[in-house]
């Protein structure tokens, strides 16, 4: 018997996709339950593969039940998300429209590290990361470094940049001699806009002619600098670059000729948006560190380790991630944007033609110093800084920094980190912090009560953790 399947299903808002028809080969009874099953899994893909047709437009219930068809239980699902959602709707509504298309909350852990000494003065630091162990080994570096001076901080600079990419046909010198009489039209025509922004200090700092004509035919590059004071800018850079567009077409269209303005954009690359932060004792101040060397030993090791990620880019990448597993939990804290942090701090890892480690380490005269010098670009008013109300918290517990103050410690807890995972790999290693860690969560899934928790931690120090052996380390210990 041949039997055709061809189920397509259409509801409400989603649209059918034509399928090509299915035949299938009835022959015996084990045939058919295995027929049975291909047609059930049919199902289901031709459920996930409907276009949703106007989702943006519903409304956020119906946004939610759209989406429960593509899950398994959609009674569960529409609960469980839910249940996430604040009881307060004023405060809801405020999160939904942070974004699009919301249909519920995603949380991550908000928390602290406090006793975090820089430049003597004590910070109680939020931090919001998903990773287990990371705020505990900010707080253990920040409590060592802590006794041993605290963390040192300076920013280099807070520039940041925008580019104006234009084509231009014409003669290069007449537009490079043109460029003066332009820059004077081009501040002129953004007065509006950066009349606030002067009065508090900043504003549009220079602007660069860059001839890349030689690369890509015809094609020039305005790259302006800017000090966006105490906030992160991008608004203000933008409408800056997209007004300067108009008025350099402008400007040529009354010569006669033309510029094609391709784009106007902030640059999330901001070498000159920098800051440096450092830790330094002598080595013998670290002689306790690790139980088999001594400081200068421990010192000379963890140096090397820091030396690798500055010739290894598999190292580095690892190195420097450990550095932004600090640096993203205060920039996600604090309402600033971590991909435009992250994007930076990448690009400057390779600024000298290959990707190497964003710390270093020295040992001069007895003196161990181990340092980070990173961009970052940071706001402490404006945008999500004054409307996530957890990110005005963050602000009011680091007693209202400015921009550059936030740079120094989103910095720190990026060296606290790298301490703390340079000196685990180099010591004990990283798995020892992790399977407690590890185990707690076993633990925890397992329903253990406080008596069963605390005899695991002892029965587990020497004992490689697992789920089936901390389940039959239960079931002996009930
Ligand atoms: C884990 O999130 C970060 C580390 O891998 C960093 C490092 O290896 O330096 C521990």
């Amino acid at each position: 018997m041949i039997i055709i399947l061809n189920v397509n299903i259409k509801s409400k808002n989603t649209k059918k996709i034509k399928r090509p028809k299915k035949l299938y080969k009835l022959s015996n009874f084990k045939n058919f339950l295995l027929i049975l099953h291909l047609v059930m899994e049919e199902e289901k893909s031709r459920k996930r593969d409907r276009i949703i047709k106007g989702f943006s437009k519903l409304l956020k219930e119906d946004k939610l039940k759209a989406v429960s068809e593509y899950i398994e239980n959609p009674g569960e699902f529409i609960a469980l998300l839910k249940g996430f959602w604040y009881s307060d709707s004023e405060k809801q509504k405020q999160f939904d429209e942070f974004s699009e298309n919301t249909i519920s909350n995603f949380h991550i852990p908000y928390g602290v590290s406090p006793n975090v000494v820089i430049n003597g003065k004590v910070y109680v630091v939020p931090m919001v990361i998903e990773e287990s162990s990371v705020v505990a080994a900010a707080s253990a570096a920040a409590k060592f470094w802590g006794d041993r001076g605290g963390f040192h901080a300076e920013v280099i600079d807070v520039q940041k940049v925008g580019q104006l990419h234009f084509c231009y046909k014409g003669d290069k010198e007449t537009l490079k001699n043109l460029m003066p009489e332009i820059k004077e039209e081009l501040l002129k025509s953004t007065k509006d806009i950066t009349a606030k922004m002067e009065k508090r200090g900043g504003g549009i700092l220079d602007i660069q002619l860059i001839d890349f004509t030689e690369k890509l035919k015809d094609y020039y590059q305005l790259r302006v600098t800017f000090n966006t004071c105490d906030s992160m800018g991008a608004n203000f850079i933008n409408s800056c670059l997209e007004t300067f567009g108009h008025t350099l077409q402008d400007y040529f269209l009354r010569k006669g000729e033309n510029v094609e303005i391709v784009m106007a954009i902030l640059s999330n690359y901001t070498p000159e948006c920098r800051v440096k932060v450092w830790v330094e004792c002598p080595v013998y101040d670290l002689d306790h560190v690790d139980e088999h060397l001594d400081g200068q030993g421990f010192a000379e090791k963890f140096k090397k380790a820091v030396d690798i990620a500055h010739i290894d880019e598999y190292r580095a990448t690892t190195h420097n991630k450990g550095i932004y597993n600090g640096i993203d939990a205060v920039v996600i804290a604090t309402g600033n944007d971590f991909r435009a942090t992250e994007a930076a701090g990448h690009a400057y890892a390779s600024r000298n033609g290959h990707y190497e480690s964003l710390s270093s380490c020295e040992i001069t005269d007895g003196m161990f110093k181990f340092w980070l010098e990173v961009p970052i670009a940071l706001g402490t008013v404006g945008g999500l800084t004054s409307l996530h109300p957890l990110a005005k918290e963050s602000l009011e517990l680091l007693g209202h920094p400015s921009a550059p103050e936030l740079m120094m410690i989103a910095a720190t807890m990026g060296l606290a980190n790298n301490y703390a995972a340079v000196k685990s790999l180099t010591t004990k290693g990283i798995q020892q912090g992790h399977m407690k860690m590890h185990l707690a969560n076993i633990l925890n899934q397992l329903g253990a009560t406080d008596e069963q928790k605390a005899a695991a931690l002892v029965h587990f120090k020497d004992v490689t953790v697992t789920y089936a052996a901390v389940e039959e380390f239960l079931k002996n210990n009930g």
